[in-house]
């Protein structure tokens, strides 16, 4: 795992841009594994603002979305699919029958993926309690897509950023790619920013196997990881 701190979340994301929009450019097909929550905001700003200036053609690109909430109606606010269309898919020319989310029948989201050649870059944020996507503490490396049962500590993390706080609006399940789904990708970044994420991210820089009780220790089997951080994600950490 490679680690780099930047002074702040604009030049962090700038960097996870840069690498998606070199990309896109290069090949003549591009699959992007993508995330949802607070810290791809400013990455899906960045990448909107480029498409924008420099007319990114995004018309060749395929996205698999990491995971979504269970139980939501099909337009609320707070899907992944809504947030996704909000921030980014609405806003570059993809082609929306390209997009994917894992659905209720998700056993054929892996299979989707590999027939599409797999994910040529994942983008990945991190939960405090060091779950990748949805996948929380427990489990196994092994998983595939599934449905996980989300953890106290996450329905209360992500009711006070998107629920107004309100914990019985969360669903207490998810659709999530696995662990073993996500260590399928060639290339993974994962951005982390604010105090919130130090003690995440300094137990992820102490990983050097995988311990179930820490998801994200998972990343340190693969070859080509990048932790992208500011400076607060990463205050007490010698990198
Ligand atoms: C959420 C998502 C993850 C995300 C993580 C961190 O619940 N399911 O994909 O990476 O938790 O969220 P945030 O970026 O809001 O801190």
């Amino acid at each position: 795992m490679k680690f780099i701190k930047f002074k702040n979340e604009i030049e962090a994301s700038q960097y996870a841009a840069n690498e998606i929009i070199d990309l896109i450019k290069k090949e003549s097909k591009v699959q992007l594994g993508l995330a949802t929550g607070s810290t791809p905001i400013k990455l899906y700003e960045i990448l909107v603002k480029d498409h924008n200036e420099n007319k990114t053609d995004w018309s060749k690109v395929e996205t698999f979305n990491l995971d979504e909430y269970l139980g939501l109606p099909e337009n609320h606010p707070q899907t992944y699919k809504v947030f996704m269309d909000h921030h980014l898919f609405s806003k570059v020319n993809i082609n929306k029958s390209n997009t994917h989310f894992p659905e209720q029948n998700s056993i054929n989201y892996d299979e989707l993926i590999d027939s599409k050649k797999g994910i040529d870059l994942q983008i990945l944020g991190i939960g405090t309690n060091g779950h990748i996507g949805f996948n929380e503490p427990g489990s196994e490396l092994n998983s595939l897509t599934r449905v996980v049962n989300l953890t106290q500590e996450t329905i209360k993390v992500n009711a006070d950023k998107f629920f107004n706080g309100d914990t019985k609006d969360v669903p207490k399940q998810a659709l999530s790619m696995g662990i073993k789904s996500i260590l399928k990708a060639k290339k993974i970044i994962l951005l982390a920013f604010g105090e919130s994420k130090q003690d995440a991210i300094k137990k992820l820089k102490e990983s050097i196997a995988f311990d179930i009780n820490f998801p994200a220790s998972a990343l340190a089997l693969h070859n080509d990881v990048t932790i992208v951080i500011d400076e607060k994600a990463g205050e007490n950490i010698d990198l």
